[in-house]
């Protein structure tokens, strides 16, 4: 794959990476669309990363099927697909360099509640980022922390790579598509729009001139828990940028909102 990109490279062209861990749907076509229209080669990588997991995170139960995520990937006209075993990213386990550590971003809201699961991202992106030497890497907003976290540590690596941030895909009734929603039932389904509903009815309060951050969040918690298999972890509203807690609330400014929806864990934002 290095040697790969190193002659792509060579002949001019730019290198576009899309990191996923497979089990791809519409929200992954989107950000190899977007890696596309730059005019790149587009380079998707599959790869189920074990240290961005908990141990109670389901690393084993994730779904894996290369040859369902291949033809999404032929479909969408990406040049190549790139899915190393656990021996090629993490030769005899543990490495000497154990891992690549942002610890500002990180530490906020999921990183309080996933102990070392942006290590475990930070850590294999660098890598990634090694291997493909991509010009462009694309990271969905459905994950803002984590597209934060990313683009800063390029800048504190000083990695030669522009993030470039995708819209959330969602569907028709607006709950953020995600690999997760397989593993809901047909009620926790219907439910699970709580959480873009709540999102919305703090951006209409926002509108409407509500700057009150607890006014705010305890209207986007009463939303949620209106679900009876709906169990709120947090709704925050942060500066996008620093991630830290606001008092009066800005244009700009994100909500953020993980619950459990029965057993399965959903995170979706909103930027007022
Ligand atoms: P994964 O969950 O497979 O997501 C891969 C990329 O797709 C991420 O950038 C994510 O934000 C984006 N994505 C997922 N659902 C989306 C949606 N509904 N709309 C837009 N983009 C969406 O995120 C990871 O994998 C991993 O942590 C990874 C970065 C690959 C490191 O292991």
């Amino acid at each position: 794959m290095q040697a790969a990109a190193i002659v792509v490279r060579r002949s001019g062209r730019r290198v576009a990476l899309v990191p996923t861990m497979g089990a791809l749907h519409e929200g992954h076509a989107a950000l190899m669309r977007k890696a596309r229209e730059q005019g790149a080669v587009v380079v998707v990588s599959v790869y189920v990363n074990p240290t961005q997991f908990g141990p109670q995170e389901g690393f084993k139960q994730y779904p894996r099927d290369l040859d369902a995520d291949a033809r999404l990937c032929e479909r969408e006209k990406v040049d190549a697909v790139f899915a190393p075993s656990d021996d090629e990213m993490y030769p005899g386990g543990v490495q000497a360099t154990e891992f690549v550590e942002e610890n500002v971003l990180a530490r906020r809201l999921e990183g309080e509640r996933r102990p070392g699961h942006f290590r475990g991202v930070c850590t294999v992106v660098a890598k990634l980022f090694n291997i493909v030497q991509p010009d462009i890497a694309l990271f969905g907003q459905k994950d803002y922390q984590q597209l934060k976290v990313v683009q800063r540590m390029v800048r504190d690596l000083r990695f030669p790579i522009e993030v470039v941030p995708v819209p959330t895909v969602r569907e028709a009734d607006g709950l953020a598509l995600s690999s997760r929603n397989q593993r809901l039932s047909t009620a926790e389904r219907a439910e699970a729009t709580v959480l873009w509903k709540a999102l919305g009815i703090a951006h209409d309060l926002f509108n409407e001139g509500e700057r009150n951050v607890h006014q705010l969040e305890t209207a986007m918690s009463r939303a949620v828990e209106l679900a009876p298999s709906a169990r709120l972890d947090y709704a925050q509203i942060v500066d996008a940028e620093s991630l830290e807690p606001v008092n009066d609330v800005q244009r700009g400014n994100i909500a953020l909102i993980a619950a459990h929806v029965g057993k399965v864990r959903l995170i979706d934002n909103l930027i007022l």
